[in-house]
């Protein structure tokens, strides 16, 4: 399967994929990364492995549709059959979305529907929440909505700070973003009434997981 990743900043969950993408049975090949930021560090992990990049600085345009049409064109032009955003901070407009239906996906790094938008790791501290995680789910026009195709839990411990929690969860989500690719590309992931039905055996997932933990006895 045909990925276009689209990237605004430091690009780690993007190297994720990459490395995924190294591996000689990963079922994906990325072809474009493109970015609306010029400055994105992560065009450097594209450009080292011999990926085709192109930014399309959102700041040209006047207009978001215009800047859309660019990144639409550029994503058929590499032939791209998914798109995976990876820390793409602009918003997409009804159009765009509506144009890769089912064929764009992000990572958030929370359990989604919880946290959704900015500032994540310190809302889920002020929160007091337990767990916390991060979640792939296809795209829709509301942000950090649709239909959750993954998602990974860790714990929040008691001296987190956002640094040490985010640093946490981003190691679930370079995990995560590899297996949902792969499961979406392997032909495991269908849309049924706006909710993601899996095809795996889910015996082996079922236990509960506790924070803190169960004393042992
Ligand atoms: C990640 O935490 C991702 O979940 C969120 O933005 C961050 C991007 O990090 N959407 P990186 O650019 O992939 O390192």
């Amino acid at each position: 399967m045909k990925l276009g990743v689209l990237i605004s900043g430091r690009g780690s969950n993007l190297k994720s994929l990459i490395d995924a993408c190294a591996q000689p049975d990963f079922p994906a090949e990325i072809v474009c990364v493109l970015s609306n930021n010029p400055d994105a560090a992560g065009l450097a992990h594209a450009a080292r492995a011999g990926i085709p990049t192109q930014v399309f600085n959102h700041k040209d345009f006047a207009r978001r549709e215009t800047f859309e049409a660019l990144l639409d064109e550029a994503l058929r032009a590499a032939g791209v059959e998914l798109v995976c955003n990876a820390g793409f901070m602009r918003i997409l407009t009804d159009g765009f979305v509506a144009k890769w239906h089912n064929r764009q996906i992000n990572i958030h790094p929370s359990l989604l529907p919880s946290f959704k938008g900015l500032h994540v790791h310190q809302r889920t501290l002020e929160a007091g929440v337990r767990i916390s995680g991060c979640t792939v789910h296809y795209v829709r026009p509301e942000m950090d909505e649709g239909p959750i195709i993954a998602q990974a839990a860790v714990p929040v411990l008691p001296d987190d700070t956002p640094e040490t929690l985010s640093a946490r969860v981003l190691e679930a989500e370079h995990k995560l973003y590899p297996m949902a690719v792969r499961l979406i590309a392997e032909g495991k992931v269908r849309v049924v009434n706006e909710r993601v039905a899996l095809n795996f055996n889910g015996s082996d997932a079922a236990g509960p997981l506790f924070v803190p933990p169960l004393a042992s006895e």
